[in-house]
């Protein structure tokens, strides 16, 4: 396994070693910027996730409420353009260094520990579980990401409703169809738990990283970020259920 995540590291230490690259990348490469670079970067996506929600929850004000939302959104045109750029150049810098820091720390460690321990509670997982769930869990989201884009923006699987014209169709009914596709419904299930496992440790990890701990505080951040992932889980969760809920079918 150790060969694989030197493997997986040496794009990483191949960029350091180029020459006149500038200190903000030498910076960078080192491990402590790479986490500094992915708590920026997550809680971003953070960000990114409050809105997506606030935007989403128009789903139960009803047809109008929601088609009203993605109009504006969509007349935002280049603007939006951007801000979808922006949005995967986060996501995907934000896999990348995941990977990398992964791949540094465990290439540095050449023998795994005997007995790993750790001084994090765990919410519902015990021993500070989420922590050592974070790749995987970070897996299922994006898996979950290619899987949703494929069917939310390019209805590569042809569900009523979307239209060949960005902004167009009945965005509505699209998404009440994705959502009462079963199969669909229990995956987005399934990763909604993942995403809320990931920010349960996600938050509070991205704090420390930049340095946002106090002995004071620190019981208050973990709360927080707990309180925060699981809203934000439950909030996607109640989505994916609404359609079975709510609509006669
Ligand atoms: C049940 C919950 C969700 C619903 C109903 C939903 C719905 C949608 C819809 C309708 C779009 C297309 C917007 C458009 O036409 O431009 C979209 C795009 C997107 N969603 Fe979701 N979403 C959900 C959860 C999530 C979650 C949990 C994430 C992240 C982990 C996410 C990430 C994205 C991204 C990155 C895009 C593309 C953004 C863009 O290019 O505008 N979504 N979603």
């Amino acid at each position: 396994m150790n060969a694989v995540y030197k493997i997986l590291g040496l794009p990483a230490e191949l960029l350091c070693k180029v020459p006149g690259i500038g200190p903000i990348v030498k910076v960078c490469c080192t491990s402590v910027g790479q986490k500094i670079l992915m708590a920026l970067t997550g809680l971003s996506l953070c960000g990114f996730l409050v809105a997506h929600l606030g935007g989403n929850l128009n789903l139960f004000a009803g047809k109008d409420a929601f088609n009203g939302y993605a109009e504006k959104l969509h007349s935002l045109g280049p603007l939006l353009a951007v801000a979808e750029v922006g949005l995967f150049a986060t996501f995907l810098l934000h896999i990348g260094l995941a990977v990398s820091t992964t791949a540094m720390s465990r290439a540095a460690r050449k023998n795994e520990y005997e007995k790993k321990a750790t001084k994090q509670s765990g919410f519902i997982l015990p021993n500070g579980g989420a922590s050592n769930l974070m790749l995987v869990t970070g897996l299922i989201v994006f898996a979950y990401l290619v899987v949703h884009i494929l069917d939310m923006k390019l209805n590569v699987r042809g569900f009523p409703g979307a239209s060949e014209i960005p902004g167009e169709g009945d965005k509505f009914e699209h998404v009440r169809a994705v959502l009462l596709d079963f199969k669909t419904a229990v995956f987005y299930a399934v990763c909604m738990l993942a995403l809320g496992i990931h920010l349960s440790h996600g938050v509070r990890s991205a704090c420390q990283s930049l340095g946002i701990s106090h002995p004071r505080w620190n019981k208050l951040i973990s709360i927080g970020g707990v309180l925060f992932a699981w809203l934000i889980a439950a909030g996607f969760t109640s989505i994916v259920v609404w359609p079975w809920a709510v609509v006669p079918h």
